[in-house]
C-alpha cells in the first residue's frame, strides 16, 4: 500500500491518509512517498510500518546509531537538525492550541550545541547476558555496545563494566548501570539482586583512566541492592565501594555537588540555556519562590539578582545538597524549605514571581487555584500536554508573554518549555 506524508504527529512520525483514514508511520518524513503496511486498524486512525521509502525528503539523514529503529531511546535520528527543532516548536504550538485552546506565538526551539553525546546520565538495563535499553512500548531488552547521545565517557564505563562481568561471571547479579558523568568526573551505581563484592572494579576502572577518554575522569563506584520486583532502578541498600563519594561542580559563579542518586538536568548546554534565561526574567526587588527545586542551583542563581528566594523541594537528599550550595556559597537572601509545593506554598504570605520547575505531572488544580495572585510565574516544563492542561487553568488570570522550547533532548521527541505569565489584574 502506497501513503503520500503531509505532516508530523505528536510522536515525530509521519502523518498521511490511506482510504480518507489518518494514518500514523514511523520513521517517515513530510514530502515522502513510502510503501507501507497496516499494524493496527484503530476506529479513528491506522498505524503502519514503512516496508520502502519511495522517495525521500531532502531533510532525512542517515541515523548514526544502528540500533536506531529498533531501540527505544530516540525517535528522530533519521531528521535533519533543523527539522527536529521546527517539530518541537511545532509540537509545542498544537499541544497548548489544542488542549488550552490558546492560539499563541511560539519561539524557535533553542538548539543543543551537540546532538549527540550530550547526555551525562545514563541507566542500562541488565537481564543475564543483555544489556542495553528497552525496545519501544516494552521491558524487551535491545543489546547494545554505545549510546550515541550518552557522553563517550559513560559508554567507556559501561564497555569496561560489561567485560568485567563477563570475565567474573557476575551477569545473573546485574539489574542496572547507573552512569553519571559531569565536570570530568564519573559516578557509578551498580545495582545488583543481592550483595556482591565488585571491589576489584574499582581498580579496573582506575587502570583504564589513563586510556582513551576516561584519562584524568576521578571515579566514584556504589553499589545499590535493590529486591524490588518492579521498574524502579536507585532504591534499596546503598553500599559505597570506592572513589569520590560526589561530584563537584563551578558553575554560574556557585560551588555545589551532585550525588548519584538526586536529580540533576541530564544535558548542562540546555541547562545553563533555560537558567540564563529565567534569570533574565528576574529582577532585583522580586521576593521568588522557586518551587521544585532539586538540589538547589536555580535557586541560588536567582539569589544572585532577586531580594529574597525561597527554594520548595520535597526530597530530602535534594534538599540537603542545596542547604550545602547555600552555606558553600554564603548566599543569605535564600531560604530552602523541606516539603511539599502544594503545603509549603500556602506559608509564604508574600513573594511576587514563581519559578516553578514541576516534574511530569505538571501542576494539577489544587496547586493551581492557590498561585493566582502571583505577579509572574515561570513556568520551566518537561511534558507539553501537563504544560498545556495547566496554562488552560492560568489562561484566566496571566497573560502569556513568552513560550521558549528548549532542546533538552536531541534527537529523541521530547522538550523542554519555559513560559513566561504575568498576572493580567497584578501588572
Ligand atoms: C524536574 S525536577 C526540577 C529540579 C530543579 N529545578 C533542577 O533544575 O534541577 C523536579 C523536582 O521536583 C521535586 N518534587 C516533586 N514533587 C514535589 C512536590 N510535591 N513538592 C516539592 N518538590 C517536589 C522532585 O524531587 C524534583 O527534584
Amino acid at each position: 500500500m502506497r501513503i503520500d506524508i503531509i505532516d508530523l504527529g505528536m510522536n515525530g512520525e509521519g502523518v498521511g491518509k490511506i482510504d480518507g483514514k489518518v494514518t500514523l508511520v514511523d520513521f517517515t518524513l513530510p514530502s515522502e512517498s513510502a510503501e507501507v503496511e497496516i499494524v493496527k486498524d484503530h476506529k479513528n486512525y491506522m498505524l503502519a510500518r514503512a516496508s520502502e521509502i519511495l522517495s525521500a525528503s531532502n531533510k532525512r539523514v542517515n541515523p548514526p546509531c544502528k540500533y536506531f529503529y529498533i531501540c527505544g531511546g530516540c525517535n528522530l535520528q533519521h531528521m535533519c537538525y533543523p527539522l527536529q527543532l521546527e517539530f518541537k516548536t511545532e509540537l509545542i504550538r498544537k499541544t497548548i492550541k489544542k488542549i488550552a485552546g490558546i492560539d499563541c506565538f511560539v519561539e524557535n526551539t533553542v538548539a543543543c550545541n551537540n546532538q549527540y553525546n550530550y547526555r551525562n546520565k545514563a541507566s542500562f538495563n541488565y537481564r543475564g547476558m543483555h544489556a542495553g535499553f528497552y525496545k519501544t512500548n516494552s521491558h524487551e531488552i535491545v543489546d547494545i555496545d554505545e549510546c550515541k547521545i550518552c557522553t563517550q565517557a559513560i559508554n567507556e564505563v559501561f564497555a569496561i563494566f560489561n567485560q568485567y562481568i563477563k570475565q567474573n561471571n557476575l551477569e545473573s547479579f546485574i539489574k542496572h548501570l547507573v552512569v553519571r558523568e559531569l565536570n570530568s568526573q564519573i559516578l557509578i551505581g551498580v545495582v545488583t539482586n543481592k550483595h556482591i563484592n565488585i571491589n576489584s572494579l574499582y581498580n579496573i576502572l582506575l587502570d583504564n583512566s589513563n586510556l582513551g577518554i576516561l584519562q584524568t575522569k576521578k571515579f566514584g563506584l556504589y553499589q545499590i541492592v535493590n529486591t524490588r520486583r518492579d521498574s524502579v532502578v536507585l532504591k534499596g541498600k546503598v553500599y559505597f565501594v570506592a572513589g569520590i563519594k560526589d561530584i563537584e561542580i563551578y558553575n554560574f559563579g556557585l560551588t555545589y555537588f551532585v550525588d548519584l542518586i538526586g536529580f540533576h538536568q541530564t544535558n548542562i548546554d540546555i541547562q545553563n540555556k533555560i537558567y540564563q534565561c529565567v534569570l533574565e526574567y528576574i529582577s532585583p526587588n522580586e521576593i521568588v519562590v522557586n518551587g521544585f527545586s532539586g538540589a538547589g542551583l536555580l535557586s541560588g542563581i536567582i539569589s544572585s539578582k532577586a531580594k529574597h528566594v525561597y527554594g520548595i523541594e520535597i526530597d530530602k537528599s535534594s534538599h540537603l545538597s542545596a542547604q550545602k550550595l547555600k552555606k558553600d556559597n554564603k548566599i543569605e537572601n535564600l531560604t530552602n524549605i523541606l516539603g511539599d509545593f502544594n503545603k509549603e506554598i500556602e506559608k509564604i504570605t508574600k513573594y511576587d514571581t514563581l519559578v516553578l520547575d514541576p516534574s511530569k505531572k505538571g501542576l494539577g488544580k489544587s496547586i493551581l487555584e492557590k498561585i493566582t495572585h502571583a505577579k509572574k510565574i515561570i513556568y520551566i516544563s518537561c511534558n507539553p500536554i501537563a504544560l498545556a492542561k495547566d496554562l488552560n487553568y492560568l489562561k484566566d488570570y496571566f497573560s502569556i508573554e513568552k513560550i521558549i522550547p528548549f532542546d533538552m533532548f536531541p534527537n529523541t521527541k521530547a522538550v523542554e518549555t519555559v513560559v513566561i505569565l504575568k498576572n493580567k489584574e497584578r501588572l
